[in-house]
């Protein structure tokens, strides 16, 4: 990868597996230094070894919950502790929650994906805003989906919670463009991922890729990319924007 993220310090939400996962090793195999924050130890400690043995002491795992503002506020500190100041934040934790109608997927459906998908990116610009203020710049990235832009029919609490982070992303951007901290988000499209192959989901996943114009589901490291690059000065005017990556889903909507 050409981008050029040495000296950088980055914290990432959700970076044990799937898009996230790809997000982290593209930023350590840019130069940075990452925080990983994400549910599950045993996943997490694979990658920080496995990373720390590519780099050493360039990655750092930190075992939470985003829907915890306390979690996330405890997680960001530590960021800053080990690695000096914050520059990079990618908000990538989400979940799709249950499939069905609104009335029939109930209220607890409902507060876990918006408690993870949109409450959770809140309270993590909420803990990393602040330190980007400190560092006196910044860049953040949040992972919206194109079902931000369109709808997944039986997801509302999914559809809904993405077009609202996309509303967050541009409300935040303009908001702290003067203190010199971008904010973008990234809309992927079908990715190949442990959320979307899982038993149940898989099914709706083999349905949508059938329809991708450029005759593949995506990867990982397609969205890790174009994050890296939206976290580098590469995009040094770019803020407030929504970038769809998805070999033109949408279009065949
Ligand atoms: N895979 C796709 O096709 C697709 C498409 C559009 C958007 N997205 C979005 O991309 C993001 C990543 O999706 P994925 O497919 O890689 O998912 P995944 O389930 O494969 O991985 C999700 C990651 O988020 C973490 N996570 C989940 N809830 C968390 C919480 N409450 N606190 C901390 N970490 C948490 C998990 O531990 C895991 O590391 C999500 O926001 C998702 O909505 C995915």
């Amino acid at each position: 990868m050409l981008i050029d993220l040495s000296g950088k310090v980055a914290f990432v939400t959700g970076g044990s597996k799937g898009i996230g996962k790809s997000i982290v090793e593209a930023l350590v195999a840019s130069g940075a230094c990452v925080a990983v924050m994400a549910r599950e130890q045993g996943d997490l400690d694979a990658l920080v070894v496995h990373l720390n043995e590519q780099r050493p002491g360039s990655v750092l795992g930190v075992v939470g919950d985003v829907s915890s503002p306390e979690q996330v506020a405890a997680a960001v500190d530590a960021t800053e502790k080990r690695f000096g100041a914050l520059h990079l934040a990618v908000n990538n934790a989400g979940v799709a929650g249950s499939a069905g109608l609104l009335h029939d997927t109930g209220h607890d459906n409902w507060r876990h994906v918006m408690g993870i998908n949109l409450d959770g990116v809140a309270w993590s610009m909420m803990a990393e805003l602040p330190a980007m203020l400190r560092a006196g710049r910044g860049a953040i990235v949040n992972i919206a989906s194109v079902e931000g832009h369109t709808v997944l029919p039986g997801f509302p609490a999914y559809v809904a919670s993405k077009h609202a982070l996309i509303g967050l992303t541009k409300a935040t951007a303009a908001d702290y463009a003067a203190h010199g901290i971008r904010i973008n988000s990234v809309s992927p499209g079908v990715i190949a991922t442990p959320l979307t192959m899982a038993p149940g989901q898989k099914e709706v996943t083999d349905r949508l890729a059938a329809r991708i114009p450029l005759g593949r589901i995506g990867t990982g490291e397609d969205i890790a990319s174009t994050v890296a690059f939206l976290l580098s000065d590469l995009s040094a005017y770019t803020t407030g924007a929504d970038f769809v990556v998805d070999g033109a889903y949408l279009l065949r909507e």
